[in-house]
């Protein structure tokens, strides 16, 4: 019995070390040894929305097929966890970094720590606004304005030829986030040639499905004309639509409603008539970033950006893409 506990206590000992040290991949426990594999040190937005599940899978197979170790860490929508982690990177003198920003600004002291170490950084999915693009290799990911944009357009074309007064609410992702900044002025810019055409209101739901449903609850008893809904991702909208149809209004019927990101929720609600139009944002970014990752601990120089292939869909256009989908 004495004997079980004492190899017990060893055995806590040792996964104590191991964790402090990083969990293998360089240096384990200050052994000297190495076993080879590229150490990934990857700092997640967080678990907001379908798109997110999707990215954080993407990027853990990617990691390892390519037999790429990750330390994969959840910074829970907090900036402050985010760059906790990409520090405790640092420490952990892990070979590459890539992290997709929680909000735009407040990187560059953390980034600069980073390059000091010697330690390349990979931007994927959401950009900083750091001037000096020094601080880190590259960013992959989508063009949210034309994500924006394309939105916008598709809804000047449903409108072509009208005059009568068209009020669209907006749904806003986080606050100061790439996709809500993005998203936001490319709509504007869209339908800014047509006065009819108007944003009355436009409100953060924070790029999840509870808050897309209280807020627009609350914009459903504040405002008397609701024409069309933009919602700067799918989990926003089908939030939304819930409130919506507790309302007694038909979504996609009673209220257009666009979305971005076409996730497998959101396209069947566009499938099933009650979301008009989603414009596409792939969270399939983990080979590429993997790729990235190998190419810049090589030392080779990788483009400055890197651009997400990505389409529109219409109802119809859902209902067959809908078997193929993967996320
Ligand atoms: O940064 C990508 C955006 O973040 C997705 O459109 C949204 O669903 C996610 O939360």
């Amino acid at each position: 019995m004495v004997r079980v506990k004492m190899m017990a206590a060893a055995l806590t000992g040792l996964l104590a070390v191991s964790a402090l040290a990083g969990c293998g991949g360089k240096d384990d426990a200050g052994s000297g040894k190495d076993d080879g594999k590229l150490v990934l040190g990857f700092s997640q937005v967080g678990a907001e929305s379908g798109w997110r599940t999707a990215n954080t899978n993407s990027i853990q197979t990617a990691a390892a097929d390519a037999g790429i170790e990750l330390k994969f860490s959840d910074a829970q929508g907090k900036q402050e966890k985010q760059i906790e982690a990409i520090r405790s990177f640092i420490t952990q003198k892990v070979d590459v970094i890539a992290f997709s920003p929680v909000v735009t600004s407040g990187w560059d002291s953390v980034l600069k720590d980073a390059k000091d170490a010697g330690i390349p950084v990979i931007l994927t999915d959401r950009a900083v606004d750091s001037q000096d693009k020094s601080l880190y290799k590259t960013f992959l990911g989508s063009d949210f304005v034309k994500e924006g944009t394309e939105a916008g357009n598709w809804l000047v074309k449903q409108n072509e030829g009208k005059t009568t007064p068209v009020n669209v609410v907006e749904l806003q992702g986080t606050v100061g986030a790439a996709p809500a900044i993005d998203r936001q002025k490319g709509f504007a810019e869209a339908i800014k040639a047509n006065p009819n055409i108007t944003v009355v209101k436009s409100q953060s739901g924070n790029f999840t499905r509870a808050e897309g449903k209280t807020v627009m609850e609350g914009i459903l008893q504040s405002t008397p004309k609701i024409d069309v809904l933009y919602a700067h991702n799918d989990d926003m909208g089908l939030g939304a639509i819930e409130a919506i149809e507790a309302a007694g209004k038909k979504p996609g019927k009673d209220i257009t409603i666009i979305t971005v990101d076409a996730v497998k929720d959101g396209m069947t609600a566009l499938a099933d008539g009650k979301i008009n139009f989603i414009v596409e944002c792939s969270p399939l970014l983990g080979p590429q970033l993997m790729d990235l990752a190998k190419k810049v601990h090589a030392g080779e120089t990788v483009e400055p950006r890197i651009l997400t292939e990505e389409t529109t869909f219409t109802q119809e256009q859902a209902k067959a893409a809908l078997p193929d989908r993967k996320y």
